[in-house]
Parts: structure tokens; C-alpha cells; sequence
């Protein structure tokens, strides 16, 4: 089995790519695919850059020119629920689109056109193993469900608000469910992995930074020991 680990920023794969083993490096359309052995297993890591379609580029050429069994996306996001705090592990059951809206032309809010779905599902037995591989991290609050992605940095109430009332999602990141998106498209099984790292309402931003630190050191030692399990 091939696993491909996306992350946007380098704080979300320095710590993975630093622990592989045998790497062989390729550059495409600006983003650095790094191939090679992590915990014994056949990994491709590759930093994408924020945002969709920096994630829809990395994860798509990923497909086409590794041919990953899965994709896993790894990383930080705000919270949209005050039951989630600084650290704590979401791993996704399902990925929505929360800046998608043709709600103009009649259709529900986050609709994504082509696919015809709000909700794109995870793969159940990725999610099932991560969610025990992340039991094993100590003194560490997991959660499973959907995870909400869009180009903007959730930092205010009413943001929040609007993508909790319309997508019940438990955090909000700029990546995961465009590289679900591709992931669909391409019939690659995927999964979401994030550690929060602020409560996406603005009242964290001094301590942002090294919350940022914390939570991607999280994330990482999560998909360490998924891949020990796989
Ligand atoms: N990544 C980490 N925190 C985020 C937030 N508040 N909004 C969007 N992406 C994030």
C-alpha cells in the first residue's frame, strides 16, 4: 500500500519528511514531492500551499504520477465547536465546500456542481484506523466528523456561525475537501487529519504561532502511528 501525506504548510510535513527514510525528490508545477520509506511504509509527502487549488494541483498530480492507494491530508484548522480546544485531534468522516454556493440558481447552499454532493463521504475503514491510531496519543480529545474547507482563514463569529448552521462541520481548514474533491474524481480513498489550532473567532491571534507548532506536532504524531498500523 502507497500512502500520500499532503500538507499546506511546512510546519504540517517538516516532521515527516525529517523521519523518512531512502527519499527520492521531484519537483512539479512548483510543488516538491518527496517519495520514500516512513515507519517501514511506501509514503509520498508533498507541501501544496494554502488553499484549494494549490491542494487540487498537489493532490492530483500526486494521482497521476505516484498512483497513492490513499491520500491523507495532515495538518491544523480553527475550531467551530467550543467542545474542541488548542491540540485536540478531528479526523474526518466527511469533507464540505463551506465558499461553495449557487444558491443564486436554485441550488442548496454547498452544492458542489459536476459531483452533485454537499457531503463528500470519506473512505469508513481509513477513517476507522486512524481514529485508533489517534486513541493511542495521551491526554489528546479525538472527534470524527465533517471537516469544512474553504480560501478564507476563518477568524470571525459570523463566519463561523454560517458554516456551522449550513454544514454542522467541526473545524474549518483551506485545504481538505478540495483534495477530497480530487480524490472522488479519481475514485483515490482519502481522509482528513487535523489538530486545532485556534478557536477561528480571532481571540487567539497572539498565541497563533505557537499554537500552530503544538497542533502540527499533533497531526504528525498521528499519522506516525497510523502508518505503524497499516
Ligand atoms: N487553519 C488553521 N486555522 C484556520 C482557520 N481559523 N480558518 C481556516 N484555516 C485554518
Amino acid at each position: 500500500m502507497k500512502i500520500g501525506i499532503i500538507g499546506a504548510m511546512d510546519v504540517e510535513v517538516a516532521g515527516l519528511i525529517e523521519s523518512m527514510e531512502n527519499i527520492k525528490k521531484e519537483e512539479i508545477s512548483s510543488v516538491v514531492y518527496y517519495e520514500g520509506k516512513l515507519q517501514g511504509k511506501d509514503v509520498i509527502v508533498a507541501k501544496c500551499g494554502i488553499g484549494k487549488v494549490h491542494a487540487a494541483v498537489c493532490a492530483q498530480t500526486m494521482i497521476l504520477k505516484y498512483s497513492p492507494d490513499v491520500i491523507i491530508n495532515t495538518g491544523v484548522a480553527g475550531s467551530l465547536n467550543s467542545n474542541l480546544n488548542i491540540a485536540d485531534l478531528v479526523i474526518s468522516n466527511k469533507v464540505v465546500q463551506h465558499d461553495f454556493d449557487t444558491s443564486g440558481i436554485g441550488d442548496p447552499i454547498g452544492l458542489i456542481s459536476g459531483i452533485n454532493l454537499i457531503e463528500i463521504p470519506c473512505s469508513p475503514n481509513i477513517v476507522e484506523k486512524i481514529e485508533n491510531a489517534a486513541k493511542l496519543i495521551e491526554k489528546t480529545n479525538v472527534f470524527v466528523g465533517t471537516i469544512a474547507s474553504g480560501d478564507q482563514f476563518i477568524c470571525n463569529m459570523s463566519k463561523k456561525e454560517y458554516i456551522v448552521e449550513h454544514f454542522n462541520a467541526l473545524c474549518a481548514e483551506m485545504e481538505g475537501a478540495a483534495i477530497g474533491h480530487v480524490c472522488y474524481l479519481n475514485n483515490v480513498d482519502f481522509c482528513i487529519v487535523r489538530a486545532i489550532s485556534d478557536k477561528a473567532d480571532g481571540s487567539a491571534h497572539m498565541d497563533f504561532p505557537s499554537f500552530v507548532q503544538i497542533a502540527a506536532k499533533k497531526s504528525t504524531a498521528l499519522i506516525n502511528n497510523f502508518l505503524k498500523t497499516v
